[in-house]
């Protein structure tokens, strides 16, 4: 059974290493004590520097992968202030965030570079985890097929087919982050569908159930996981709920109960 993935976001939440520490130590016994099917993996992705922290908590504890926020795309050479995929993969990173809004908004990261992105950490063994999703202004607009659409065949037009599905897609409408609210169900199933027939452009094979899988992120908790069930089956990414271990936990048991149902 393909791994159904609950990704924590800590973004720049936790600013000491202490706090990254107590968070694994937290975690850990809290999956000691939860039955959590082996299939539901955690992937933490905390600040660059303390990437050995949690490396060390997925050492010991195998629901737990490591998980980075960004990288550069050119794996080395006279980049300052650029962390390259093979030191990410050297330190024991599986995951890496690329397309997060935070990102396209600060760093102004275009769906180009994204999709290079993207490419460049198959390359290093790692496995990208694409955000996609429109504005509010977009979807008042009715442009959310333009924007999702756009964004996807970013990352196919870098990525070869052939390992297309090894990445990972999710569906985070930027209106839902840090908001409190979400779109519903339908909504969300629909624009997952949207991602898989642009990925069934590429190769029908894509588009099937088999394909890469397609989360959903934006203001998921613990209350609304089991009404948002269809839309995370695969998998979700959590920021503001994933500071707590318990909450954390709590929506990685639910999606587990999603994809039994699923
Ligand atoms: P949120 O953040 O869960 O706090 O809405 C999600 C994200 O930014 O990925």
């Amino acid at each position: 059974m393909r791994h159904a993935l609950v990704i924590a976001n800590l973004k720049m939440m936790m600013t000491h290493r202490a706090d990254v520490t107590a968070y694994c130590d937290r975690l850990r016994h809290a999956l000691a004590g939860a039955h959590l099917p082996q299939h539901v993996r955690i992937v933490v992705c905390p600040s660059l520097p303390h990437l050995d922290v949690v490396a060390r908590c997925a050492g010991v504890e195998p629901h737990i992968a490591v998980g980075a926020q960004d990288m550069a795309v050119e794996r080395r050479g006279a980049y300052t202030g650029q962390v390259s995929p093979q030191t990410l993969a050297d330190s024991g990173v599986t995951y890496v965030l690329t397309g997060h809004s935070e990102q396209r908004t600060h760093r102004h990261m275009t769906d180009d570079e994204i999709g290079a992105t993207a490419a460049a950490a198959l390359l290093s063994g790692l496995t990208p985890v694409v955000f996609v999703g429109e504005t509010a202004d977009e979807r008042a607009a009715g442009q959310i097929s333009d924007v999702v659409g756009a964004q996807v065949r970013a990352v196919t037009t870098h990525v070869r087919s052939a390992d297309l599905g090894r990445c990972v897609f999710v569906y985070e409408p930027v209106w839902a982050i840090g908001a409190d609210v979400t779109p519903t169900v339908e909504d969300i199933m629909s624009a997952q569908i949207l991602i898989r027939k642009v990925l069934a452009s590429v190769d029908p094979d894509l588009g099937t159930a088999d394909g890469p899988s397609i989360l959903y992120g934006g203001s998921v908790t613990p209350s609304n996981a089991a009404a948002l069930c269809d839309g995370i089956a695969q998998g979700t990414v959590l920021g503001r709920a994933s500071l707590d271990p318990h909450a954390l936990l709590a929506v990685a048991t639910a999606v587990a109960q999603c994809q039994e149902h699923h």
